[in-house]
């Protein structure tokens, strides 16, 4: 009797084992399902955007806006471009050209924070500022063009699309990943002769041998947007400072070829490639007005007056260590009177 019943215990045992074996195999689909973002992307801690491929909520009105806000991002010279079909407000770039898809991809240039941190003081207007005059920030500088109005359809989708992107970020945070990565600084001035040979290379086969970009077949809107000339960018943009243009090439460019894990340049490259690009010729934009307090100007925003004695090409393209240095100088003798 005993022997048979270690051999039916066994024998349940085994059954048991084989049916656990059997359920994990037939749920596994699903659990791969599930989860299916977190199982097909390398998974670190940094911020990407919610998909509406997956997200049921919101429905109705409110859903309708999120994708009209996410296609005006993406496609923004379509509507408001030199050919755009509402108004002729901007130079033809899409937002996306620096926000890469649409703003939702971590380390490059995304709105993971915006939600969560408008309104805020910012230094360079010297007030606190909404997502409105973000957006319009944008508008006049990165598109070098007119704000939208702020009563229209579509800046209420653009709205309603930041919001909906930072819905998961609590108030305050700044995710990993979000807005651009700061490069530490190099010990020299970047160079624009190092950095033209670079654009040579790895840039110029899609931006163009003048930085021009190239135009769609129906010259809409840009395959490869342009660099600098008349075109491009003017030079109160967030990208004409070098640091913030080091930091964006680093993680997203050549384009679909370099990632925040994946870089194809090393830092120095970066800085030196921004150098060549800014060193360009592009359209001007009066700045007189913005950092009401010089002593909050960047160590890289290139026009005077300065508190720090430095030249606005050492501003513009380094050394910056002296600055920071000179300037944490400056803070304590402040701090002592
Ligand atoms: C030429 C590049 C470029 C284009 C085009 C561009 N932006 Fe930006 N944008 C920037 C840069 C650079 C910043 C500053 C990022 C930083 O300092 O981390 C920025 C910042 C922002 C921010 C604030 C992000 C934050 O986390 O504080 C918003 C919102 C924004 N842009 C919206 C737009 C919208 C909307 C458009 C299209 C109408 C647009 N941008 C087009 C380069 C661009
Ligand atoms: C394979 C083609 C390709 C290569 C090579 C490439 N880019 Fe880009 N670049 C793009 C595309 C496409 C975009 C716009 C992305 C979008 O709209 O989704 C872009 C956007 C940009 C932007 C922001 C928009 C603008 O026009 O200012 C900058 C800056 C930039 N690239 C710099 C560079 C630099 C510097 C290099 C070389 C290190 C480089 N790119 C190499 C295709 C490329």
């Amino acid at each position: 009797m005993g022997k048979s019943v270690t051999s039916s215990l066994l024998l349940f045992l085994i059954i048991g084992i084989v049916v656990l074996m059997i359920a994990r195999f037939i749920s596994m689909p699903s659990i791969v399902n599930s989860n299916y973002q977190s199982s097909n992307t390398i998974q670190d801690s940094s911020w990407n955007g919610p998909s509406l491929y997956i997200e049921a909520q919101p429905t109705g009105e409110e859903r309708q806006l999120i994708i009209y806000g996410e296609e005006l991002i993406a496609h923004t010279s379509r509507y408001f471009g030199p050919r755009g079909s509402i108004a002729h407000l901007t130079n033809g770039m899409n937002c996306q050209n620096c926000h890469l898809d649409a703003g939702k991809k971590a380390w490059s240039n995304n709105y993971g924070a915006v939600y969560s941190t408008y309104p805020k003081f910012r230094d360079r207007s010297g007030r606190v500022e909404s997502i409105y005059k973000r957006v319009s920030d944008c508008m006049e500088r990165s598109l070098n063009g007119w704000a939208l109005d702020s009563n229209s359809k579509e800046f209420k989708a653009i709205y309603t699309y930041i919001k909906w992107l930072g819905k998961d970020v609590k108030k305050g945070v700044k995710p990993i990943g979000s807005g651009i990565e700061k490069l530490p600084f190099l010990d020299r001035a970047a160079n624009a002769e190092n950095g033209r040979a670079i654009y040579i290379s790895k840039c110029q086969s899609c931006h163009g041998k003048n930085g021009e970009g190239q135009l769609a077949s129906d010259s809409i809107e840009y395959i490869y947007p342009p660099l600098w000339g008349a075109k491009s960018f003017n030079n109160g943009a967030g990208l004409f400072r070098i640091s913030s243009f080091a930091g964006y090439i680093k993680n997203c460019m050549p384009f679909q070829l370099a990632s925040h894990n994946a870089p194809s340049l090393t830092n120095e490259e970066s800085w030196d490639v921004a150098a060549f690009v800014i060193s360009q010729p592009r359209p001007e934009l009066d700045q007189r007005h913005d950092w009401p307090d010089i002593s909050k100007k960047p160590v890289d925003f290139p026009f005077g007056p300065f508190i720090d004695g430095f030249s606005e090409n050492q501003h513009k393209y380094g050394p910056f260590k002296p600055i920071v240095e000179k300037r944490k100088d400056l803070s304590v003798t402040k701090s002592f009177k």
